[in-house]
């Protein structure tokens, strides 16, 4: 199957009080078209650097990133943001909504922009919304929801726009082990009915245990990768 990212010898480092913080050592993997894979490891350690260096909103300070066969490692922020629009849905660790807009109108923030009919925009953005749960709050703005539904208008948004890849920064951090699996199944019926690749940072045994690909990660380097 074709790579979704191939990653060599990735490094990424932090400047602080004018001093270089290496963060990311020396990564090299590979991933698959439709994977379901998270990276897991200590507070610290450089996973949501390294899922935004995936995501192509910081490119890396050294190596080669390769995202559906082409090299973006030093791509330019213009071309960035045209891939991050069509082919990638980010769940941030702290979920970034518009508080004075709605749920729905988050969820289907980027749609209008891909170029989708209103009619069809509308149409999927509250089928996501039912997925995960949150029919019932569509009209509410982000200040009147608890965290949890907040974290799931970001995976709304993240998902409504049907992207090649879904990089989630601890999507279950904030929810109930029930409201978790509902989660988690959503995600695999993506991954079954649109081919979506999925790829997290966790804490959560329940989401690791759903994974088929777990990266244990250690002071920015990959100890170990297991295929379950
Ligand atoms: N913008 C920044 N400037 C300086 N240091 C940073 C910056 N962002 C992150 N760091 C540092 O880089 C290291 C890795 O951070 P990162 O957020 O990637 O860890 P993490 O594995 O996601 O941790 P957690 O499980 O707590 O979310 C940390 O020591 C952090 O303090
Ligand atoms: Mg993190």
């Amino acid at each position: 199957m074709e790579n979704l990212y191939k990653i060599q010898n990735l490094k990424h480092e932090y400047k602080w009080n004018r001093q270089s913080v290496p963060i990311l050592r020396d990564l090299s993997f590979d991933l698959e078209r439709g994977c379901f894979s998270c990276f897991v490891g200590p507070s610290g350690t450089g996973k949501t650097t390294l899922l935004n260096i995936l995501g192509l909103i910081e490119n890396p300070l050294n190596g080669n990133l390769i995202f559906c066969g082409d090299d973006l490692a030093k791509a330019s922020e213009k071309v960035r943001e045209k891939i991050r629009l069509h082919k990638i849905g980010f769940v941030f660790q702290s979920f970034y909504l518009i508080p004075t807009l709605t749920v729905f109108e988050n969820t289907s923030y980027f749609l209008p922009q891909l170029g989708h009919s209103r009619e069809k925009s509308r149409k999927w953005a509250l089928d996501v919304l039912a997925l995960l749960g949150l029919e019932n709050h569509i009209d509410k703005r982000p200040g009147e929801l608890s965290g949890g539904e907040r974290q799931r208008v970001a995976i709304a948004r993240a998902i409504a726009k049907k992207p090649t890849v879904v990089l989630a920064d601890e999507p279950t951090a904030n929810l109930d082990s029930e409201t978790a699996t509902r989660i988690i199944k959503a995600f695999k019926e993506l991954q079954c009915a649109e081919g979506t690749s999925f790829i997290f940072s966790t804490h959560d045994p329940q989401l690791v245990e759903f994974a088929r690909t777990v990266f244990n990660m250690k002071d920015g380097l990959i100890q170990s990768r297991v295929d379950q």
